[in-house]
């Protein structure tokens, strides 16, 4: 851990604005992640931020950390700061005093673990001012101390205990290789195909491949990385199975109007058979601390990309390799590119996997993880402003597939395959649900919009969907099954909602069930105004790809 704490770089969103945030986006947006990580993963680890929400450092919000983190979500470890956000809370944010006072606020509220020497330093200090109990120590020492104890530290001589004769030999195996390639395979976005896809490789006598992330390395294996004994480029992956012709295209990601080398591209891809074109971000663009201001390919690459494609003899097929979205309408309209791919940054084996998938030996099955919104987006909204919701009023647009209902240039979820998946529903739900309320519930004398998702009429209300999916093309797939609800419109409820998802394998000609547990108050409900769980009453739509089914909650 220790290796990968950076140096504090004082940026001014983190440690001058204010961050607000609304208690109904906190408890509908922000937090159910971490409280899956906690309750669902059973973490052992949570880390603070450096930043402040509503006026608060994370670190130094005991509400958070013990109210919520420890206490209702029962975090079974310990709580962490991000390196040197403690000391930040102090001397950048000036939340406290003095040094000592910004121990004993951590400590006290539920801090166990401080990334940085701060607490190291203060610590004692604090307690000797009284402003820090011994007990509130003791706590935090208690805390790390199991977790020593849970990973094997004082269970004897490490050599001879199963974990500690590990070493690089047992990184680098085959099967350990042949996983960082199926990894890569299964998060690799199929977003357009005209057909071309997948090329085959007899049929190619030269392949161009273009673009500053070609023959990208490290690049693929993105940022807080570890060191792979291997990588296979692009550039290799293809190569293996075709001839190949490189052309960066631009000498680097940033791509500035001196670093395009047009000219060479354009010949390369003008008498190749066909021409793949990878092109994208690397940490030049986009890390922790530095963050994109556009959502346009950076620099010149757009024109890299337009130029390469027109001049193209054969098919064009645009890779975009990155960990944020871009807008590339102008590929995704042009019939001069054939397919896009994004492959993220898919790691050690990512350009072995990324041939797999070009010349068809995997069929592509991965999904986007977000919303790709146009390039206008980043325009309008700002990024500090932590509303999920749309305002009509102001125009702004909302977040994320829940909210934001404006045009996409790539949705949530989207992601095609070499074959063809048809769902149907084998077990409908039923048309409506009743919730038994108790007898002195107010909703049984008054019309309510919503019941609370809790207590007694919550139980046992569940019912199942069970979806018949069908292989009906040529080749073997894998398909995700996205599952979506879209609540009546009480308390501001999000347009829809992912309730679940599974993934099913298929040859050709098979079908498979998929089925799905849907439990009212869990996974129906919505947060109100004030972050309180609520069921709203009336038809929730229930709906995968374009098969929809509307279930009625009554009392
Ligand atoms: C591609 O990248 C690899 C790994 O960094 C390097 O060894 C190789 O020389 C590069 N190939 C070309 C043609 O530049
Ligand atoms: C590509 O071709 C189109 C139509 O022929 C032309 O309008 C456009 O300027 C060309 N783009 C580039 C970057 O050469």
């Amino acid at each position: 851990m220790a290796d990968n704490c950076k140096p504090v770089t004082v940026f001014p969103c983190v440690f001058v604005c204010e961050i607000q945030v609304s208690q109904q986006d906190l408890d509908d947006t922000f937090q159910p992640p971490f409280k899956s990580c906690v309750l669902d993963g059973n973490v052992a680890s949570v880390m603070c931020s450096y930043n402040k929400v509503n006026g608060k450092p994370t670190c130094a919000d005991k509400d958070l950390l013990e109210g919520v983190i420890r206490g209702d979500w029962k975090l079974n470890g310990y709580i962490v700061s991000d390196c040197d956000s403690v000391d930040v809370l102090y001397t950048q944010q000036h939340y406290t005093k003095t040094p000592e006072e910004a121990a004993a606020i951590t400590i006290k509220s539920g801090l166990d673990l401080n990334c940085g020497n701060f607490l190291a330093q203060h610590t004692v200090a604090a307690v000797q001012a009284g402003e820090l109990s011994e007990e509130d120590v003791d706590r935090a020492i208690t805390n790390n101390f199991i977790m020593l104890m849970r990973l094997g530290f004082f269970d004897g001589d490490p050599r001879e205990l199963a974990f500690g004769s590990l070493g690089p030999k047992d990184v680098c195996t085959s099967s350990n290789r042949e996983l960082a390639r199926e990894t890569a395979r299964q998060g690799i976005v199929l977003l357009k195909n005209n057909g071309a896809l997948p090329l085959s490789a007899k049929s190619i006598k030269s392949m161009a491949v273009i673009g500053p992330n070609a023959n990208a390395s490290f690049t693929m294996i993105g940022n807080y990385e570890g060191t792979p004994c291997k990588y296979t480029t692009p550039l290799q992956g293809l190569g293996a199975s075709v001839n190949t012709v490189y052309q960066p295209g631009c000498t680097n990601v940033g791509c500035s109007g001196n670093s395009l080398q047009l000219s060479t591209a354009v010949a390369a891809a003008a008498s190749a058979d066909v021409t793949v074109l990878v092109v994208g971000a690397d940490q030049s663009i986009e890390r922790e601390s530095l963050d994109r201001t556009s959502l346009l390919l950076p620099g010149q690459q757009t024109q890299l990309v337009s130029a390469v494609a027109n001049a193209s003899r054969g098919p064009v097929i645009l890779v975009v390799m990155s960990g944020g979205p871009f807008d590339i309408s102008f590929a995704k309209a042009s019939d001069k590119i054939s397919a896009i791919l994004w492959v993220g940054y898919p790691g050690e084996a990512g350009g072995a996997a990324l041939a797999d998938i070009i010349f068809g030996s995997h069929n592509p099955s991965g999904r986007l993880p977000v919303t790709w919104y146009p390039a206008s987006y980043a325009d309008t909204v700002k990024m500090t402003d932590m509303r999920m919701r749309p305002d009509t009023s102001t125009g702004y647009p909302g977040r994320t597939y829940r909210f934001y209902t404006g045009d996409t240039v790539f949705a949530f979820g989207d992601g095609l395959s070499y074959t063809k998946m048809s769902h149907q529903l084998v077990s409908a739900p039923p048309s409506y649900v009743s919730m038994q309320l108790a007898e002195d519930h107010p909703c049984r004398a008054e019309e309510c919009a919503s019941v609370e998702a809790a207590s007694d009429h919550c139980e046992d209300l569940a019912f199942d969907v069970k979806l018949r999916v069908r292989n009906a093309g040529e080749v073997a797939g894998a398909h995700s099954v996205l599952l979506f609800s879209s609540p009546p419109s009480a308390h501001n409820a999000p347009a829809k909602h992912l309730l679940g998802f599974e993934k099913v394998s298929l040859a050709p000609g098979e079908a498979g069930t998929v089925a799905f547990r849907v439990d009212v108050c869990r996974d129906l409900s919505v947060v109100d105004e004030l972050g309180g769980r609520k069921v709203a009453l009336g038809g929730h739509t229930l709906h995968v790809g374009d098969l929809k089914h509307t279930v009625e909650l009554r009392v």
